[in-house]
Formats: C-alpha cells, sequence, structure tokens
C-alpha cells in the first residue's frame, strides 16, 4: 500500500464540477483583482469565524508581515514567539528588522509556554505572536492578560487552525490581530497561495487594507510604504467553495484522532489536548524516542510520514546571529527529535488508517 500525508486529488475529486464553475464564473466576470469573490469570501469567513473584519492577502507569511506594520512594529523592537513552528513565523520578524525572542515550549501541547513569557519581556518588547501549532489553541487568557500588563499587542499565527476552538471561540479571534494561510498543505486551501488578516478592530481592519494595496487609500494616493498583497478573486472563489466543508473536513480529522489515540497511546506518545481547546488535528503529531527508526520503518511500508519540525528556529543557521545556542530551549529542541507527523487528512480511507496502525504496532513489537 502507498499511503501519502495528503492527497489533494482526492479532495478535489469530490467537488471537481464545483470549481470549475468558480472558475468559469471568475473567468467570465474579468475581474481577477479584488471584486465580488474576494468581497463574498470576506464577508462569509468573518461570520465563520465571528470577528467583524476578514481581509484577504497573498499568503500566511504576508498576513504576519502586514499585521506586524499594521501594529507599528520598526526595526530593534522585540516580538516574543515559539521557536516551535514553520519559519515564516520568525522570519516575518525579523523581515521587519525587529528581533524575534523565543520562549520555550509547553512539553504537553508544543505550544509557547505561556508561564515563561513573563521573564523575557523587555522595555523593547512590543508584541506577542503565539502560534497555534498543529490546529490546538494557545492559553491565550495568559496571553491577552501579560499583554494587557505590559502594553503589549498580540497577533496569533492560525495558518494551522481554522475551525478549532478555544473556550467556544475562534482561534485568531483572541488577539489584536489573527493571521491564516491556505497553502495547498492546509486544512482549508486554495489551488495556490493565499492568506487572510482577521481583527476585530477598525482602525486596523483599514490599515491593513492599505498595507495590502501599497499604503493607499485611493488610486494613486500613497499614505504610507505598503505591499501589494491580495487574496486573487480566483483564490478567493475556490476558497468559497471549500469553505462548505470544512466543518465536515475538521470533524473527520477529529474522528481519524480519535482512532489513532486508541490505538496507539500505549506506545506512542499521542497529542494531548488542553482543557478548552478545541483541537481540528492540522497535523496528528505523535512522540516516541526512536522517531528516526520509525521513520525509516514506515517509509519502507510505503507510509509518507512528516517531521514537524526538525530544527528548532532558534538553532536555524537564517537566524544564528540572535546567538543562541544548542540547550538554550530545551523542551523545543526535545520535541524536535521526537515529532513525526502521520497522515490525517479528511479522505483517508479506514482501510489506510489500520494499515498505519498496525504498521506503527509492527515496529515496537520488533
Ligand atoms: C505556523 C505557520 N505560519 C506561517 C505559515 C506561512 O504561510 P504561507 O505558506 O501561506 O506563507 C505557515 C505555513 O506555511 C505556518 O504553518
Amino acid at each position: 500500500m502507498q499511503i501519502p500525508i495528503i492527497d489533494l486529488k482526492r479532495q478535489h475529486a469530490i467537488m471537481k464540477d464545483e470549481l470549475e464553475e468558480a472558475f468559469r464564473r471568475v473567468l467570465e466576470s474579468g475581474i481577477f483583482i479584488y471584486g465580488q469573490e474576494l468581497e463574498s469570501f470576506e464577508k462569509e469567513v468573518a461570520e465563520y469565524l465571528g470577528v467583524k473584519h476578514a481581509i484577504g492577502v497573498g499568503n500566511g507569511t504576508d498576513a504576519l508581515i502586514l499585521s506586524l506594520s499594521a501594529i507599528g512594529i520598526k526595526p530593534g523592537d522585540e516580538v516574543i514567539t515559539t521557536p516551535f513552528t514553520f519559519f515564516a513565523t520568525a522570519e516575518s520578524i525579523a523581515q521587519k528588522g525587529a528581533v524575534p525572542v523565543f520562549v520555550d515550549i509547553d512539553d504537553k501541547t508544543m505550544n509557547i509556554d505561556v508561564e515563561k513569557i513573563e521573564e523575557k519581556i523587555t522595555p523593547k518588547t512590543k508584541a506577542i505572536l503565539p502560534v497555534h501549532i498543529f490546529g490546538q489553541g494557545v492559553k491565550m487568557e495568559k496571553i491577552l492578560q501579560i499583554a494587557q500588563k505590559y502594553n503589549l499587542k498580540v497577533i496569533e499565527d492560525t495558518a494551522q487552525g481554522i475551525g478549532a476552538k478555544r473556550n467556544g471561540k475562534s482561534l485568531g479571534t483572541f488577539g489584536d490581530l489573527g493571521t491564516f494561510s491556505f497553502f495547498p498543505t492546509k486544512n482549508l486551501s486554495c489551488l495556490g497561495d493565499g492568506g487572510l488578516i482577521v481583527t476585530n478592530d477598525d482602525e486596523l481592519a483599514k490599515k491593513v487594507r492599505m498595507l495590502r494595496v501599497h499604503g493607499s487609500p485611493r488610486k494613486y494616493y500613497h499614505q504610507f510604504l505598503g505591499y501589494n498583497s491580495r487574496l486573487d478573486a480566483l483564490q478567493a472563489a475556490f476558497l468559497r467553495v471549500k469553505m462548505k466543508y470544512i466543518e465536515s473536513w475538521n470533524k473527520r480529522r477529529q474522528e481519524i484522532a480519535s482512532i489513532y489515540n486508541e490505538a496507539l497511546k500505549y506506545i506512542v506518545r499521542v497529542p494531548e489536548v488542553d482543557e478548552g481547546n478545541i483541537h481540528i488535528y492540522h497535523q496528528y503529531t505523535i512522540r516516541t524516542e526512536k522517531r528516526d527508526q520509525l521513520v525509516d520503518f514506515l517509509r519502507n511500508k510505503g507510509i509518507q510520514v512528516a517531521i514537524h519540525y526538525p530544527i528548532p528556529l532558534h538553532l536555524q543557521p537564517a537566524l544564528s546571529y540572535l546567538g543562541y545556542e544548542e540547550g538554550d530551549l530545551p523542551v523545543a529542541e526535545k520535541a524536535t527529535k521526537e515529532v513525526l507527523s502521520l497522515p490525517v487528512f479528511p479522505e483517508l480511507t479506514e482501510e489506510e488508517v489500520n494499515y498505519i496502525i498496525d504498521s506503527i504496532r509492527e515496529f515496537f513489537k520488533k
């Protein structure tokens, strides 16, 4: 058996006619930037998330960069974040000339350890940028409390968490701004690059809308330096089709996760969920000290697995100028040596799930 880590052909087969119809609609409209599709998508996704403003941008990385710009992050400012995430989180901070300040992670959820944030705050700290890793919420109530105490802004990197909730509230809607990615491997994806910024703050929304079009409130008038970063009309149209499925997809991910949990809980560390969280398992990530051998074994069995993430960001060569060393953030460093993500995409069949479980059991029996 050959099992991919994700199979978009299966997902798209179910809605081929709808996607083709969306393409036809945009083609015939002749409008490819802004327009009705983008406006409708922004309205629909804002409603889905329960937030006042949703603003489509070019990708999840731009969503972070535009958000940092919107809150006025400047060279030399410090932004507190997690070392256990995709590179873009810290890259966006560094691209603004600011300093990513890494706080170690919580061993249970692998999200930023909120108890260790305050000790990293300095007079230069301007914001906290938590990441809801793998689709599970950060302890936002604590983050908001710290932010209020020290007068900091909060941007939630929700690239992996659309549809997930904490205490009944959608992830991405707790802080000043929330960012999302619709990269093809995401649980809600377009057919290319796409991203989103959400906020309940009218002023920030206005600023982000200008930032995505060269700092311009009206044609050929530029109030400040901005970017060229919109969500294409075509991608918005595709996303409107896929939005109809997101709840059932997330539910199916949870179903697969609970089958894995039951079958694997005595042989590996299965994902642990914090009280109050609805985890959507953008990734189903287990932990074992025999990770590297298990990866080889599963790959030989035809099962594609992934390591999210093999190197913590504080040890990435591109950020070596920050001066971190091995041992500085031990919880994150240990996680990078043990994590392994199994296929969890919604179209995975029962037979495939069972094959993956049987293969893992076989490995641990040997
Ligand atoms: C946590 C996180 N932040 C940011 C990004 C960047 O998103 P994009 O690839 O759309 O730029 C991703 C995904 O790629 C991500 O997983």
